[in-house]
């Protein structure tokens, strides 16, 4: 038996999540300097501000999307272009604490078979809990792929 096989292949996942945990990292710096809750839009085809979620992200939502996003949506472009990024806030039912932060960022080349989304999760402090091709997000997104993996809004 080949054991190192083994220890290389672990190692190289190991690599792959460090570095998707330091993309994601960066990703919670930009997120915090955009200051997106003032600077961003909140993604059309949902209720400006706060606003009743479904299963699994919360009772109460938040969405914003950057410029990119936005314009891609705005012109109906078909899927969004390099850059993109949405965010969504997701609350406890009273709509007043935070409970985690869940992120959409289109990275060209990334992953061409699920649209080249990079996923990301934190808790309300900025700490990571998810981040990469996280398979539970693919899979589930994976059923607004029409909409390019996005649900809440129309890109056609
Ligand atoms: C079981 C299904 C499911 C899983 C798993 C899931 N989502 Fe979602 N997600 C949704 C649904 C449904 C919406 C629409 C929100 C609503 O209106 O309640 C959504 C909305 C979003 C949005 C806003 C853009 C959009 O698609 O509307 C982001 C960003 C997001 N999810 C990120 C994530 C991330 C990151 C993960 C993994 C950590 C994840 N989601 C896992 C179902 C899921």
């Amino acid at each position: 038996m080949k054991r190192w096989y083994l220890w290389v292949g672990l190692l190289a996942l190991g690599l792959l999540a460090f570095a998707a945990g330091g993309m994601a990292e960066d990703l919670w710096k930009t997120l915090s300097e955009s200051r997106y809750a003032t600077n961003w839009h909140y993604i059309p085809g949902k209720p400006p501000g706060f606003y009743k979620g479904t299963e699994p992200h919360g009772a109460v939502l938040r969405t914003f999307v950057n410029n990119i996003a936005y314009d891609a949506i705005q012109a109906k472009a078909g899927g969004y272009p390099d850059g993109a990024v949405i965010v969504k806030e997701n609350y406890a039912p009273d709509g007043k604490k935070l409970g985690a932060i869940t992120v959409m960022k289109k990275v060209k080349g990334y992953d061409p078979e699920h649209g080249d989304w990079f996923w990301a999760k934190y808790g309300p402090d900025g700490r990571v809990q998810a981040s990469g091709k996280v398979a539970s997000c693919i899979a589930c997104h994976g059923r607004a792929k029409a909409q390019d993996y996005v649900f809440s809004t129309s890109i056609k």
